[in-house]
């Protein structure tokens, strides 16, 4: 019997669409895994009755097929589904780290990424490894078709999560065709100066890395007060503010002093759009790990 945690995510983090990913130290998924002949599985916890628990249609049971280790799994939800937090792959992140160890298949960490991404495009139709990578490396992570890179950092972050529901194929319908040269230069500089500030651990540059004018405008008319949302982050003292992955929540960087205003603030804006929301005081943290 193995327990294995695996964090929620936020990919994207504006101007790396489908390429960055960030780990959250908190929420996270909590999954149990035991060998077996076949593999069962079990949900609990937050959203758990929208998941299917037959392996066919699971995440995670196509992460154990994936891996020839079929297993009773049961999974705990802490990542909400549907929420632009990385659930499933979360979900996947813990099975991937959990059947790797149980079954001894010797996979690297990195080497389980495109698995799990496999196993999440069984709910998502899309094998992006954006969420699955700092699922399970931690840090900060850039996922790209020829392999995956980190930088740990821990930056203070702040989700909110409004009470709306954004489906993930409605979000990537509104993504525009194409860009304009001077969009590509303002995304590529946004992106760069993301990375670097990771690698400093500088909430500033992070922050102003996540500037993007190109996704994030096209999809922000799908999340009821997102303007001001994002504004009252700014004023609280956020120092960037964008969509989590395919939303609906929404993630601020800021500075630790900061967080606790930046999550009322955001909190309060949604409600004056009469949107309930909730707000989770968080920072980059680790990947899935083994109890
Ligand atoms: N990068 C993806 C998106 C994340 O923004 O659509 C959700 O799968």
């Amino acid at each position: 019997m193995l327990t294995v945690r695996a964090p929620a995510s936020s990919a994207n983090l504006g101007s790396g669409f489908d390429v960055f990913g960030a780990a959250l130290a908190r929420p996270a998924d909590v999954v149990r895994l035991r060998r077996a002949d076949r593999t069962e599985i079990k949900v609990t916890g937050a959203g758990s009755q929208y998941i299917p628990e037959d392996p066919e249609d699971n995440t995670v049971g196509a992460v154990a097929e994936a891996l020839s280790a079929p297993a009773h799994i049961q999974i705990d939800k802490g990542v909400r589904p549907a929420s632009g937090l990385g659930s499933s792959a979360a979900s996947a992140a813990a099975a991937a780290v959990g059947l790797n160890e149980l079954y001894g298949r010797g996979h690297t960490r990195a080497e389980l990424v495109p698995i799990a991404a496999e196993g999440e495009a069984v709910v998502s139709g899309d094998a992006h490894a954006d969420n699955v990578a700092p699922s399970i490396l931690g840090g900060f992570t850039v996922a790209r078709e020829d392999g995956v890179e980190r930088i740990d950092a821990s930056i203070p972050l702040v989700t909110c999560l409004p009470d709306i529901v954004v489906s993930t194929s409605d979000a990537r319908e509104v993504v525009p065709d194409g860009a304009t040269m001077d969009q590509l230069v303002d995304v590529v500089g946004s992106a760069a100066a993301l990375t670097v500030g990771m690698a400093r651990d500088d909430p500033e540059l992070v922050g102003d890395g996540m500037e993007d004018g190109v996704v994030t405008p096209a999809r922000a008319d799908l999340i009821t007060g997102y303007d001001a949302v994002r504004e009252a982050a700014f004023d609280a003292g956020a120092t960037g503010v964008t969509i989590s992955g395919a939303g609906p929540a929404v993630i601020a960087a800021c500075r630790e002093r900061d967080r606790r205003g930046v999550a009322a603030a955001m909190v309060e804006a949604f409600e004056a759009a009469d949107v309930d929301a909730r707000a989770l005081q968080t920072r980059i943290g680790e990947g899935a790990t083994i109890h």
